[in-house]
């Protein structure tokens, strides 16, 4: 049974959530963060402030509450560059989303930099917005593509890192499997590929929201992740770049805030990170991005780690103890190798068909393909079933999620 991990108070941390209070009186267990996380108050409280108080354009209004408007918006890009460990808020630009931030780099730093036959090295296990932008530019200028492939336990396999990098030009890598939850070892890929003269690029989509994160320490040059898995909006993603990359990389989109002149005949660009945040920005989402931050530096990051690591471990052991061969847990073993994300099968139960007798249950969790159809492949499955943890959920939920495991036997045993 459950016995709580006690780093972090789960229960107090669900008060934050009214996603918890909606449900109050039905089964409720929320174990899919890894596709977008809940909502604390405070998120909802800031975005609502903000629309209620200080809506105006940013940049551009004189007036004081567009000059309001606009510190929000800015204080938000000091908030996301203090978390990361930034040194420049100005390498902090604000997108939609991680595939924003992926697709900008691949096609405005990859566009302007990298010619026909250059390589760019992926990995197995990427998930499809750090694949297809590569893939895209590939087919336009002519690239080679490489792969570090995967092992049979989960793991990105490095045994030939060194052949592969090559004559590479680009490493781009997850910095966390949203299928497996491996924890690929960022800086000594980051550090071997520096070596061969390539540029890094991580997702971090995965990260970010669950690691103490330091862009310095990772080592890498571009760094993508997203707002909506970190407790904050949909709309709102981050990429953080090296300046001197960012200042190399031609503008993304054209339009409104990332000029500083136009005439007919041509424009040029604003500095960073405007640059890069053509037309009116994610205004509300932003500040609702920094008050997510805000919350989540409360919470301790080192202490959210802890805990996931701790319901994670509880959660490997459980299912396996209780569900023995019946159930297979894709990904490394080790609870400190991974990251809260379980993909599992059970009996031969389609993952479609054991996620919604789940739910009958009140257990929301993901199934299919999650954006990673090549590592499916190399898994040898077409889907799974993927439950995943944040700082609301804890060992009663892992209890939960292996009763309603019971109920699936009991449907298709
Ligand atoms: C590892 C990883 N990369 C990228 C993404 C894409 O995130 P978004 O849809 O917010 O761009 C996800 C989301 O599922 C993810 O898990």
């Amino acid at each position: 049974m459950a016995v709580g991990t006690g780093v972090l108070d789960v229960a107090a941390i669900r008060r934050e959530f009214p996603i918890y209070d909606s449900h109050a009186g039905r089964p409720f267990v929320f174990l899919d963060s890894a596709a977008s996380s809940q909502k604390p108050q405070t998120v909802l409280d800031a975005m609502d402030d903000y629309y209620a108080t200080t809506h105006a354009n940013v940049h551009r209004g004189v007036y004081e509450m567009a000059e309001e408007a606009t510190a929000r918006y800015e204080g938000a890009r000091e908030t996301v560059a203090r978390f990361i460990g930034a040194s420049r808020s100005r390498e902090v630009v604000f997108t939609k989303n991680v595939t924003e931030s992926l697709n900008l780099v691949a096609s405005s730093w990859g566009g302007a930099h990298l010619r026909a036959g250059d390589v760019v090295l992926l990995t197995e296990m990427e998930h499809h917005s750090n694949l297809v932008p590569w893939l895209m530019l590939a087919e336009a200028k002519g690239l080679e593509l490489r792969y570090l492939g995967v092992t049979d336990d989960g793991r990105l396999d490095l045994s030939d890192l060194e052949a592969k990098l090559d004559g590479a030009r680009v490493v781009a890598v997850t910095a966390m499997s949203n299928v497996l939850g491996t924890l690929p070892p960022v800086r000594p890929i980051a550090d071997a590929a520096h070596a061969a003269g390539a540029v890094v690029v991580v997702d971090a989509a995965q990260y970010v929201p669950h690691l103490a994160t330091d862009v310095a320490e990772l080592g890498a040059d571009f760094v993508g992740f997203t707002g909506h898995k970190m407790l904050g909006p949909t709309g709102i993603g981050v990429l953080w770049g090296r300046e001197e990359l960012l200042d190399a990389t031609p503008p993304f989109l054209g339009g409104g805030s990332m000029i500083r002149d136009v005439r007919l005949d041509g424009f040029t660009s604003n500095e960073l990170p405007w640059k890069f945040e053509a037309g009116t920005p994610p205004i509300a989402e932003a500040v609702g991005l920094g008050a997510a931050v805000r919350t989540l530096e409360r919470y301790d990051m080192r202490a959210v780690r802890a805990h996931e690591v701790a319901v994670t471990g509880y959660a490997l052991r459980t299912l396996s103890e209780r569900f023995g061969d019946d159930l297979v847990l894709h990904g490394p073993a080790d609870p400190c190798a991974r990251g809260g994300v379980l993909s599992f099968a059970f009996l031969d139960v389609h993952p479609h068909d054991l996620a919604q007798v789940l739910d009958a249950e009140g257990v929301c969790v993901r199934a299919g393909h999650h954006c990673a159809k090549p590592l499916m492949r190399r898994m040898g499955v077409g889907a799974t079933t993927r439950a995943s943890f944040y700082v609301y959920n804890d060992e009663a939920d892992v209890d939960a999620l292996a009763e309603a495991i019971e109920a699936v036997r009991r449907v298709f045993g």
